[in-house]
C-alpha cells in the first residue's frame, strides 16, 4: 500500500528562506507498508523523520527517488501537487492524513470542534452532516455536545482525540501520527495510544507512527524502522527480537529508553 523507494531530499538557503537543495536530509530512504499494519519509524531528533512524512504526504517532493501509495506515484500524478496548493484534503485527503505533535497549532483557535472535524470535507455533503460528524466523535470517544465547543475550551488529551477524528474524517487508508502523543501526559498518552489501537482494528487504517518514544511504538506498532541521519538503518518485523538489534545508533536508543 505505500512504497516508499531510494527518496533523497536536502535543503538550500536562497535569501532568508530553505528550499530544495543540496544539504542532504533523507539520503536515499526505502521502505514497504502493507495494507492494515501499524508500522514504527523512530529515530533521534533531526535524523529527518518529519522530513519524510513530508515527503509521503505530499507536501514535499523528493529529488529523487519515489513514494507510491496504492499503487499510484503521488508526486508524478498531480495527486501530491493538488494536496500542495492549500487544499490538502482533495488530492491526498482521501488517502492519507496526517496527525502532529503540536495540536494546539494544529488547530484553528477560532474554529469551534464542529469546523475542525468538517475541514478535510470542505466542499463535499459530509461537511454539513452533523449526524456524520457526531459519529467521528464518538469514535475518539467524545460526547456530541463537543461539536459546539471552540479548541481552546479542551483540554490537551481532548484536543488531540478531535484533530485524530478529523485525519479519519475523510476516510484515508493511511494515517501517519508525527509524535502525535509526545506532548501528551503518559496517562492520557496511554489512553490515546489505546483508542490508536481500537481504531485500526474497527476500520482497518494503517498507522506510520513516527515518534522517538520506544515505549510507544512497541505500545502500537507490528514492526519498526530505525532510522538515522536520514536513512534507514535496521527493520524489525519481530518485537521480540528488539533486544537483538545490530545498529550502532538503534542500540543507543533502545539503551537511552531503558537506562
Ligand atoms: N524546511 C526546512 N528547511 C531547511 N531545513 C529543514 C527544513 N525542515 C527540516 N529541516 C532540517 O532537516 C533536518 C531534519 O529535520 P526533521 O524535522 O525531519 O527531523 P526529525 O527527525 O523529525 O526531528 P524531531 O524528532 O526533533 O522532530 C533538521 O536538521 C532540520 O533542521
Ligand atoms: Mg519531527
Amino acid at each position: 500500500m505505500l512504497q516508499v523507494e531510494n527518496v533523497h531530499l536536502g535543503f538550500k538557503k536562497k535569501g532568508t528562506f530553505w528550499r530544495a537543495g543540496s544539504k542532504p536530509i533523507l539520503k536515499g530512504v526505502t521502505f514497504h507498508m502493507r495494507r492494515g499494519e501499524c508500522l514504527g519509524l523512530i529515530g533521534a531528533s533531526g535524523s529527518g523523520k518529519s522530513t519524510l512524512g513530508r515527503v509521503i504526504t505530499g507536501t514535499l517532493r523528493p529529488q529523487r527517488g519515489l513514494v507510491r501509495l496504492l499503487g499510484e506515484d503521488i508526486h508524478h500524478t498531480g495527486l501530491a501537487a493538488r494536496f500542495g496548493r492549500g487544499r490538502p484534503r482533495r488530492g491526498l485527503g482521501g488517502v492519507v492524513s496526517i496527525v502532529f505533535q503540536d495540536y494546539s497549532t494544529s488547530v484553528n483557535p477560532r474554529f469551534l470542534v464542529r469546523d475542525i472535524l468538517a475541514e478535510p470535507l470542505r466542499g463535499t455533503r459530509l461537511a454539513g452532516d452533523i449526524s456524520y460528524l457526531k459519529a467521528l466523535l464518538a469514535q475518539v470517544r467524545l460526547p456530541d455536545d463537543y461539536l459546539g465547543r471552540k479548541s481552546f475550551e479542551l483540554s490537551g488529551g481532548e484536543l488531540q482525540r478531535v484533530c485524530i477524528a478529523r485525519a479519519l474524517s475523510a476516510k484515508p487508508a493511511l494515517v501517519l501520527l508525527d509524535e502525535a502523543v509526545s506532548s501528551l501526559d503518559v496517562s492520557v498518552q496511554f489512553q490515546v495510544l489505546e483508542l490508536l489501537k481500537t481504531l485500526k482494528v474497527e476500520s482497518g487504517l494503517s498507522y506510520l507512527f513516527i515518534s522517538h518514544d520506544l515505549a510507544a511504538v512497541t505500545h502500537l506498532c507490528d514492526r519498526i524502522l530505525f532510522f538515522n541521519d536520514g536513512r534507514v538503518v535496521e527493520q524489525v518485523d519481530d518485537l521480540a527480537e528488539l533486544a537483538n538489534v545490530k545498529n550502532c545508533s538503534s542500540r543507543q536508543l533502545i539503551a537511552a529508553v531503558l537506562a
